[in-house]
Formats: C-alpha cells, sequence, structure tokens
C-alpha cells in the first residue's frame, strides 16, 4: 500500500549523483538522483540509525553508501549490498511528473 504522492523537489533541485533527505509524516526519506532517474529509501541505515543521505551516491551500482560503515544499499529496492548492514531499508516509489518529483511512501516493511 502506498499513500498519496508528495513532493520531494524539482527536478533542478539535486545535480546527477547527488542525494537529499526531507521528513514526511515522520519518516525521514533520502532520495537521489542518478542520470535522469530518481530514487528514493528510507533515509535511517539499518545497521546503526545514521542518515544515509550524509553517504556517497555510488552511481555505477546504483547504491548509496552509508557514511559511518560504508555498507551500500540498492537504491532501486532498498538492499543491503554489503556489509556490515544485513538488513534493507524500505524503498519508495518516484515518479517526475512536469519537472516536480514525487514520492509515494510505502507503508509496510521491506
Ligand atoms: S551505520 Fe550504516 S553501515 Fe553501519
Amino acid at each position: 500500500m502506498s499513500a498519496e504522492p508528495v513532493r520531494l523537489c524539482a527536478v533542478g533541485d539535486l545535480a546527477d549523483g547527488d542525494i537529499a533527505s526531507i521528513e514526511i509524516d515522520g519518516v525521514a526519506i533520502a532520495y537521489a538522483r542518478v542520470g535522469d532517474e530518481w530514487f528514493a529509501i528510507d533515509d535511517t541505515c539499518s545497521h546503526a540509525k545514521v542518515s544515509l543521505a550524509d553517504g556517497i551516491v555510488d552511481e555505477d551500482e546504483c547504491a548509496i553508501e552509508c557514511p559511518k560503515h560504508g555498507a551500500l544499499f540498492s537504491l532501486r529496492s532498498g538492499e543491503a549490498m554489503t556489509f556490515p548492514a544485513t538488513k534493507p531499508v524500505r524503498s519508495h516509489a518516484v515518479v517526475v511528473d512536469d519537472g516536480e518529483v514525487l514520492v509515494s511512501i510505502r507503508q509496510e516493511d521491506g
């Protein structure tokens, strides 16, 4: 189940390879741009509660590298791709509509 789409930013607000965060209904969401694709995942690392938006986007892997211990999380699925993280974070559907980037927050875990 997904909630109604919520505006993240305008397309011009993030450059290729940038990541930012926003709080929506009390949940921190990290969103990133890779080329012309946009992604959103939960911002809190599943390993030790730091902000993934403070990490570095790995464009080749389409992933975010956690700033604390370096685990890679898939921007597409939220999967933990490398140790020390073993649990995923939620990924959320992103659409671009008329120059606006919108996210639909997934309500269930996983
Ligand atoms: S806090 Fe993210 S990998 Fe440890």
